[in-house]
């Protein structure tokens, strides 16, 4: 292909969302040097590496690298698009009104920043007018709880998880950090039963849909990561099993008082039944499309109507196991979210449920480990129970 035009070039690749972040080192004076990168990139967990692209012609760049061989990234926040313009312009006092310090490796970290990854540089590679600076993870750490700043299209936003923002936004990305850290044995598990594992929090009071792995066989496949369903029986019994009172009796109703109690005892919860299960997915992905066909007192009725499938006195013979549910503690012994293991279609026998069972708690166990948790005390959760 011959050279595109700059301007379709640009518009083409700009169809391409990405974050934004500063790059910044002292120079030889201990004065902050920093350049605004888009194209920064994770590239290895072992070793530890990341990248970004600078333009060669860059000052920018050209000063960074002059300094020495350590940069630090910093991820910028939602709220700091006017530090990203700052620092995007061509001119020595870039840092003028903004408040920075030290990293471990003694570059500056931009105050308001989202997290900082500290940086020796590792390799300097050509590759047309670009280098592409591969850096070796020296030290990183979260030290912002704002949303990242996006840039798209030549203009710059926040991250809005798909469907209705009635849950604080805050308290999701705090759900999705922890969840992040659960991925392991989510994709193991999908892998092992070749099924969809998903991670579900609850939000204030509606359950969201925080994070899928693998694909399930099933007709309907439920996997609308940012869904939300409200949080009323028979939905989200893990979170009334081994939540405080306020959660329970918020979810508590005639006919289900008996089911935390069953919950906790058994350590999961479970759904049967494929034909009312999909019919209760397929209405809610409806429902969050906005398909005008649905409405919320419709959902609320079906949701209402499936009790029946959801943790029944036994589940001995085969049965068609719609999914399996499990707790994953925080550090306060709370239930961060659950996991949900997608069964397979047609029946199965009891074994292959144990079987499903064991797996799900094992993996639970493992992320309530993974994300620095603990399960629960039993004496403290008799207490709230009585
Ligand atoms: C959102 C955003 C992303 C950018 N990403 C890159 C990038 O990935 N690589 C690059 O060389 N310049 C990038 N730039 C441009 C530089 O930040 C800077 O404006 C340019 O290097 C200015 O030239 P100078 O370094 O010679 O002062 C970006 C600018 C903005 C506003």
């Amino acid at each position: 292909m011959s050279i595109p035009e700059p301007a379709h070039f640009r518009q083409v690749l700009g169809q391409y969302p990405t974050g934004v972040v500063v790059v910044t080192a002292l120079d030889a004076e201990g004065r902050p040097l920093g350049m605004t990168v888009g194209s920064f990139t994770s590239v290895s967990l072992d070793p530890p590496l990341v990248a970004f692209l600078p333009d060669q012609s860059s000052s920018s760049w050209r000063a960074l690298r002059e300094s020495g061989d350590r940069f630090c990234v910093n991820v910028l926040g939602a709220h700091q698009e006017d530090v990203c313009r700052a620092i995007a312009v061509r001119k020595t006092d870039k840092f003028d009104g903004i408040g920075w310090r030290t990293s471990p490796q003694g570059n500056p970290i931009i105050d308001g920043a989202v997290a900082y990854i500290d940086c020796t540089t590792e390799q300097i590679h050509g590759a047309g007018d670009h280098h592409i600076v591969v850096g070796r993870v020296q030290h990183l750490d979260l030290v912002g709880a704002e949303e990242p700043l996006l840039f798209f299209r030549g203009g710059y936003g926040s991250f809005a998880p798909l469907s209705l923002a009635s849950a604080g936004t805050a308290d999701l990305l705090e759900h999705l950090r922890l969840v992040d850290l659960a991925r392991p044995q989510m994709e193991a598990l999908a892998a092992r039963f070749d099924t969809e594992v998903t991670a579900i929090a609850l939000v204030r009071d509606e359950l969201v849909l925080a994070a899928a792995a693998g694909r399930t066989r099933l007709a309907v496949a439920p996997t609308r990561v940012g869904q939300r369903l409200p949080f009323i029986p028979p939905l989200g019994s893990c979170f009334a099993a081994w939540g405080d009172d306020r959660v329970r009796n918020a979810w508590l109703q005639e006919g289900v008082q008996h089911v935390p109690a069953l919950v906790r005892q058994r350590g999961y919860s479970v759904a049967l039944g494929h034909g009312t299960g999909a019919q209760l997915e397929e209405l809610s992905t409806r429902f969050h499309q906005g398909d005008a066909g649905v409405s919320r007192e419709e959902l609320l009725e079906a949701i209402a109507s499936s009790v029946s499938d959801y943790n029944p006195a036994s589940h001995d013979g085969p049965v068609e196991l719609r999914f399996l549910s499990a707790p994953v503690f925080d550090a306060d012994g709370r239930v961060a979210f659950t996991l949900t293991l997608w069964g397979p279609p047609g029946e199965v026998g009891p074994d292959q449920v144990a079987l499903r069972v064991d797996a799900l708690l094992a993996a639970a166990a493992a992320a309530t480990a993974g994300i620095g948790g603990v399960p629960p005390r039993a004496d403290a959760l008799e207490l709230a129970v009585s």
